[in-house]
């Protein structure tokens, strides 16, 4: 397998736009089988449950994967595996410190899998502001911290992820 569609994370890169990036998966002919789309988080700008000057921070900060699918025929060997693990290496070198994503009840069990706590709340602890959350009934919200920085605390009964913000 080899990747990928984007390899520099500068921000003028010819393939990145925005902090947006793409990565492919090719089994050894060169078919396509796997795909990752990745980067700002967007969950930040439903319904201003941050602020725009904490948000510019945050953003520099917590990416997401936005859409990650493996061909049917291709499920089951490990592919979204090592596509979210390739994304995640490529962002903590980048400087991010933290994952977030949003994705369908059922797949609880395969992002536990990867190291992200999920829960029907997002919730990022930023001091001094505090709790930045967004809920919902239908989705999931997964979250995985990039660096020995970052952990999970309890606030309010609420599983945050804290240490995102450098100091
Ligand atoms: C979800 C998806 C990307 C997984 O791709 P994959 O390459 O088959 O995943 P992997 O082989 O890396 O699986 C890793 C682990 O997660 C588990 N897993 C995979 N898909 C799962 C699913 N739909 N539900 C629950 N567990 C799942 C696997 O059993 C495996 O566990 P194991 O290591 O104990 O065997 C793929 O099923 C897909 O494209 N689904 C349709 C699109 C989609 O739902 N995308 C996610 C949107 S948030």
């Amino acid at each position: 397998m080899r990747r990928m569609l984007v390899e520099d994370q500068t921000p003028n890169a010819p393939l990145s736009h925005g902090g947006n990036h793409v990565l492919v998966a090719e089994a050894t002919d060169g078919t396509p089988v796997g795909v990752a789309h990745c980067g700002p988080a967007g969950w930040m700008f439903d319904d201003d449950c941050i602020k725009p000057f904490m948000r510019r921070k945050v953003l520099e900060r917590v990416a997401s994967v936005n859409h990650i699918a493996v061909h049917p025929g291709h499920r089951g060997r490990g592919i979204a595996t090592i596509l979210l693990a390739r994304i995640e290496h490529d962002f903590r070198a980048a400087g991010y410190t933290a994952l977030t994503l949003r994705h369908d009840r059922n797949l609880t069990g395969f992002y536990q899998a990867a190291g992200y706590v999920s829960g029907s709340t997002m919730a990022l602890h930023l001091p001094p502001v505090g709790l930045v959350t967004e809920s919902s009934r239908e989705w999931r919200y997964a979250m995985k911290p990039l660096t020995e920085q970052g952990s999970f605390i309890t606030v309010r009964g609420i599983r945050a992820l804290t240490g995102v913000l450098p100091g």
